[in-house]
This record gives C-alpha cells, sequence and structure tokens, in this order.
C-alpha cells in the first residue's frame, strides 16, 4: 500500500468534515487541535486518512479521532496507522496507547478490540458532562466514555 504517513503541513488545513466523523463536536475537535498533534495518512497526496496524538502523560499516548474516507475504508489504512502510532510511540518511550469512544460506538469497539486494544477504564457522564447537546447514535443516546489501550 502506497500510504504516506506524517504531521499535518504548516499552510495545511485540518480535515474538519474528516475529524467530525468521528466527533460530533466542533468544540472538542478544536480543543484537541489546539493541544494535540494532527497527522494526514496520503495516497498518491489524496488525504485518506487523519487522527490526532496527545499524551496523556509521560507513559501513554492517546489516539484520537482516527478517521479514515469513506471509500478507503477496510482496506487496511486504520490497521497501519495504528502500526506507525504504535511504533513512533514506542520510540517516544510511551508504555501504553489508549484509546476512548462512545458506550454506544459498539462497532467503534469492536474495531479495537480486533486491533488487540483492552478495556482500560469506563467514564462515567462523560458525554453528558463535556458535550453540550447529546450524543445519539445508533437511536441510543452516548453517555459513558470507554477506554481502551493496548500495551507498546
Ligand atoms: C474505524 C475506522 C478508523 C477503521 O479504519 P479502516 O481503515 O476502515 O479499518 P481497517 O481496514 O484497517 O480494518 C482492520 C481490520 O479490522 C476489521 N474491522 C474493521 N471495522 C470493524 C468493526 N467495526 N468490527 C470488527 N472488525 C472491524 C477489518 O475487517 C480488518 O480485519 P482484517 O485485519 O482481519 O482484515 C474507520 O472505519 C473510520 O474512519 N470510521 C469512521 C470514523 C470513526 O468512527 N472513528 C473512530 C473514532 S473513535
Amino acid at each position: 500500500m502506497n500510504l504516506e504517513i506524517g504531521k499535518l503541513g504548516h499552510t495545511e488545513k485540518a480535515p474538519m468534515d474528516l475529524l467530525f466523523k468521528a466527533d460530533p463536536s466542533i468544540e472538542m475537535i478544536e480543543k484537541y487541535l489546539y493541544s494535540g498533534e494532527c497527522y494526514l495518512a496520503k495516497m498518491n497526496d489524496e488525504v485518506v486518512g487523519v487522527f490526532v496524538l496527545m499524551p496523556n502523560n509521560p507513559q501513554e499516548m492517546e489516539l484520537k479521532n482516527i478517521s479514515i474516507v469513506d471509500q478507503y475504508q477496510g482496506q487496511g489504512i486504520g490497521k497501519e496507522i495504528i502500526k506507525y502510532v504504535m511504533r513512533i510511540s514506542k520510540m517516544e518511550g510511551y508504555e501504553y496507547l489508549v484509546v476512548k469512544t462512545a458506550d454506544t460506538s459498539a462497532d467503534t469497539i469492536k474495531y479495537y478490540e480486533k486491533m488487540k486494544f483492552e478495556h482500560y477504564f469506563v467514564a462515567k457522564g462523560h458525554f453528558l458532562k463535556y458535550y453540550n447537546q447529546p450524543i445519539i447514535e445508533n437511536g441510543n443516546q452516548a453517555i459513558d466514555q470507554v477506554a481502551m489501550r493496548r500495551k507498546l
């Protein structure tokens, strides 16, 4: 696969539409774009994926907002991104890679389980506390946040 992964260039804009597919709150996206580092995955100069990296503490790197363009999903790009993130995070001395999602995101949880992430903790009421509007997914309101992690 001819995939190039790298930090968002100084003259590039973060692909908000793509980030929005993984997190329905523009405020939250803006917050972690400010405090984290945005990366793009490209094929032949076309953006096919995006993600943000943000350390939680000296042991944990968090992979936030991984999102692949619809027509490129299911082709192993997400998997390549996770491998890349694990490699650079380990090189930087982190022990764990953490991901977080909503309790209603059954597909995403299954995906992370498939990617060998283990359940870490549940932040009760996270989506009530930090999101201004109710987040509805598959007809259910997201309430708790599920954190998962993988040893590097
Ligand atoms: C979730 C997402 C990042 C996955 O990326 P992707 O490039 O489509 O996934 P990959 O092609 O790398 O899939 C890797 C493996 O996981 C499997 N898989 C993909 N989605 C899955 C799911 N929902 N449940 C179980 N397995 C899944 C694939 O079949 C593949 O298996 P294989 O290695 O045996 O072939 C992508 O679908 C996406 O952008 N979704 C919308 C945004 C989003 O919800 N992001 C998560 C935010 S927290």
